[in-house]
């Protein structure tokens, strides 16, 4: 990966932040989009202690708020020539209902449409790249139990955290493959797109719903059950970094742990859900994120 550009989204802790360290310690340059600066700048150091000459670049971007995607998407724009890979990897699960700064649910909002809006921000960056980059949108198994509700997307009407984040998680899914779909259709060779979920890992991301809604139970019982199913974040990471880097990969794939239940072991293709295949609901999706984010992908201007 050396002379590389990878940007990582949640670059600060879990799995974006495990995803960092190896990138960084095959010489790329990581740019972490996160959230808050200071997490990253935290994060940043803490990759150095373990790869000191690590080439990190730490940038805010809040995937919950589109101006601060697009201003990050900008910078990157404007300080790097190439992109090799753009990890979609950032993400919240199961929280209580709350809303971005631009009105949207937050787990569909950021899981999904701040991806959606990023990458169509970097999609020029992407392709100007020579050789192949990728587009890597990390997703989850639990995308299976997922239904994208068209009528109540927002789930304004009723709201359940873990219908919120499957839908998410469907939705990463269903982007990840359409937007291959419309690069293989416009005969844009240099990018491709592939979706990957990392199993289960033992990371920040149990403790954020059950702290939010204020369940001590709930928090003691994800703890418990990381302690005893979870596989380390730095496992996790690897179906991501294998997504980002394998030769085998040429776009529109799933890659997830082979091990037991798909929750740990070693990367391998998968298939992903019958729904998340569903190409008519992808298109819909894509129309209907358009339409949110006011992100249109200039392919047209491209190659
Ligand atoms: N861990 C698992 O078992 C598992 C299973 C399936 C899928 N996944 C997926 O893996 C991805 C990474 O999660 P993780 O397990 O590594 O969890 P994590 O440790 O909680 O990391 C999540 C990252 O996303 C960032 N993030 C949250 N909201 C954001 C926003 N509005 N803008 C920008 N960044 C934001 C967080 O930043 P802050 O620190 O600032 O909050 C954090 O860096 C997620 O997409 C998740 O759905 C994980």
């Amino acid at each position: 990966m050396t002379d590389e550009t990878v940007v990582v989204t949640g670059a600060n802790s879990g799995i974006g932040y495990e995803a960092t360290r190896v990138f960084a310690d095959r010489g790329a340059t990581v740019v972490m989009a996160c959230r808050s600066v200071a997490r990253g700048e935290r994060a940043a150091d803490g990759v150095r202690d373990a790869v000191p000459d690590a080439d990190l670049d730490v940038r805010k971007c809040d995937l919950g708020d589109l101006d601060s995607v697009a201003a990050f998407a900008d910078g990157v724009t404007t300080d790097y020539d190439g992109l090799r890979v753009l990890c979609n990897n950032a993400g919240v699960m199961a929280i209580p209902r709350q809303q971005t700064a631009d009105g949207f649910e937050t787990q569909f909002g950021v899981n999904h449409l701040g991806h959606f809006a990023l990458t169509g921000h970097l999609l020029a960056v992407l392709d100007a790249t020579e050789g192949e980059s990728r587009v890597v949108t990390q997703s989850s198994g639990l995308h299976e139990q997922g239904r994208i509700d068209f009528d109540d997307v927002q789930h304004e009407r009723s709201y359940d955290e873990w219908e919120a984040y499957a839908q998410s998680k469907l939705a990463n899914v269903l982007f990840g493959y359409e937007l291959d779909r419309r690069l293989r259709n416009r005969g844009i060779d240099g990018v491709v797109s592939v979706v990957c979920h990392p199993g289960w890992a033992a990371t920040g991301l149990q403790a954020r719903g059950p702290r939010e809604s204020g369940s001590s139970v709930r928090l003691w019982a994800m703890k418990l059950a990381n302690a005893l199913f979870a596989q380390s974040a730095a496992s996790g990471a690897l179906p991501m970094l294998f997504a980002a880097t394998d030769d085998e990969v040429t776009g529109g794939e799933y890659v997830g742990p082979g091990g037991l239940m798909n929750m740990r072991g070693s990367p391998e293709f998968q298939r992903s859900s019958d729904a998340s295949r569903d190409a008519d609901a992808a298109e819909r999706l894509w129309e209907l994120s358009t339409d949110l984010t006011g992100v249109s992908y200039g392919f047209d201007a491209l190659d």
